[in-house]
């Protein structure tokens, strides 16, 4: 495998700090087995996420530095509005403090309890949210996603006739709207195509049903695109995504993926309705609508790096490197999500540990050892994730990953080396890994907080 090299220098740095197989093992047990109580500097390599762990550039920096902090009609709002309507192309913008903010807002405003909520593939926080408004989420992605080897270039699309049989079934007004990712997190940072986009868009434009997007990683989306879609070759990812967008009524964002910041969301949208909704809703649980829950200086540092992640050679490096680890990985026969997303190389547990049952936790164990063994903190992206049913029973997941998900403009190709070195070590070990069991387990969200016990 190899890379272009990083299109940026250094400018500050942050000392990793390496910690003795010992104190690492201690670690784990004291964090219940479970990599998100882990803390932060007992981690040499940190992929727990892609999330809100971007360097910023220097002209994000600088922006901070001009950050409006007024109460009202704070200037860097005007900023954040431009940047979003010159590079998606909504008219109106709602900030929120991160992405699951948008997603609360936006489930009250377009959920009538009972409606379903059509989805490509869930994430955990957009079906929370769905649900505790009494929304139904039924997913329709292609069945190609649900397979860890599957190959094809849009792994992410929706799956026309799923989406069609559930509107014959329950009627257009039973769909509170169609939510379409890009990329699609869950299936392992899988793209969707423009093509797919445009169907849906006018399937949903036929029977007059809202056509949503989770635009949270929308550039490498665009990239994909650009890679694989014909037709699209030639055009900039600038120019794609905006097209990508032009064929939605309204957008989530979590800016802490594909907007290069460390805090912050918002709702874009083109109907002025929809927008005087979440402005009510926003001031009760986010703060003024021309802040809602973020700073000045965070605004303007996103207004700034939504743009700086639809630059070509940022993508091209960023993507190129993630293809890199899992090539690595690849060659070495270590089991991983294929094709190879756009933010994260995923470990495909249940193949990996084919010796313990999914019950008892394969992803979680492995993320576990792999700290252990390496210090790299990876998620479980398994059946932990995927919690409970109504019935109280855990929801199987086809999909049982550890996601080693990789920060934005954080890590050099040669820290890739360091991890792919550590799975592969880890692998030829796999025998020796232990499943693992509940000693406490939340109601909701069961993933960040639990804890477990080797079995
Ligand atoms: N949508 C997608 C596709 C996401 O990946 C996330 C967050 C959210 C919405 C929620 O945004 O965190 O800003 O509230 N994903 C993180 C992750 C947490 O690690 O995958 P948020």
């Amino acid at each position: 495998p190899s890379n272009v090299a990083e299109p940026y220098r250094i400018k500050m740095v942050e000392p990793l700090v390496m910690h003795s197989r010992e104190d690492r093992a201690d670690a784990i047990a004291k964090a219940g087995y479970n990599t998100f109580l882990l803390p932060s500097k007992m981690c040499y390599i940190d992929l727990l996420t892609d999330s809100g762990t971007s360097a910023m550039s220097d002209k994000q920096w600088s922006m901070m530095m001009l950050g409006d902090e007024a109460y009202a009609g704070s200037e860097s709002f005007d900023r954040l509005l431009k940047s979003v309507q010159d590079n998606y192309g909504f008219p109106y913008v709602c900030p929120t403090h991160q992405g699951r903010g948008a997603e609360h807002i936006i489930s009250r405003i377009l959920i009538t309890p009972g409606q379903y909520v059509p989805g490509n593939m869930y994430f955990t926080t957009t079906r929370y949210h769905q649900e505790a408004v009494g929304g139904i989420f039924v997913d329709v992605i292609i069945d190609e996603a649900h397979d860890s080897t599957a190959d094809h270039p849009f792994k992410g699309n929706i799956d026309l006739a799923k989406l069609e049989k559930l509107v014959a079934e329950h009627g257009a007004d039973q769909i509170a709207y169609v939510n379409q990712a890009v990329t699609v997190n869950m299936a392992g940072g899988q793209p969707v195509s423009m093509a797919n986009i445009r169907e849906v868009h006018e399937f949903c434009t036929k029977h007059g049903i809202i056509h949503w997007s989770d635009a949270t990683r929308l550039a490498e989306n665009a990239y994909f695109i650009q890679q694989r879609e014909s037709g699209y070759a030639d055009k900039s990812t600038a120019d794609i995504a905006k097209e990508m967008m032009s064929y939605f009524d309204g957008l989530t964002m979590s800016g802490k993926k594909d907007c290069l910041v460390n805090i912050g969301g918002f709702l874009a949208m083109r109907d002025e309705e929809i927008l005087i909704k979440a402005r009510e809703w926003v001031v009760v649980f986010e703060g003024m609508p021309s802040y809602g829950g973020m700073a000045g200086r965070d605004m303007d540092a996103m207004a700034v790096g939504l743009e700086e992640a639809l630059d070509d050679h940022y993508l091209e490096h960023r993507i190129g490197q993630v293809r890199y680890l899992g090539e690595r990985l690849l060659e070495a026969g270590v089991p991983i999500v294929t094709p190879i997303g756009g933010h994260a190389v995923f470990l495909d547990a249940k193949r990996f540990l084919p010796h313990i049952p999914q019950t008892q936790f394969p992803a979680q164990a492995l993320a576990a050892a792999l700290f252990v063994e390496s210090g790299v903190r990876a998620m479980e992206r398994g059946i932990i994730s995927a919690g409970r049913n109504k019935a109280g029973e855990h929801n199987m997941p086809k999909l049982e990953m550890v996601r080693l998900t990789i920060p934005r403009r954080v890590y050099t190709d040669r820290h890739m080396d360091v991890v792919a070195d550590a799975v592969i070590a880890l692998y030829a070990k796999r025998d020796e890994i232990l499943g693992l069991e509940f000693v406490y387990e939340p109601p909701s969200l069961r993933f960040f907080t639990s804890r477990f016990t080797p079995i």
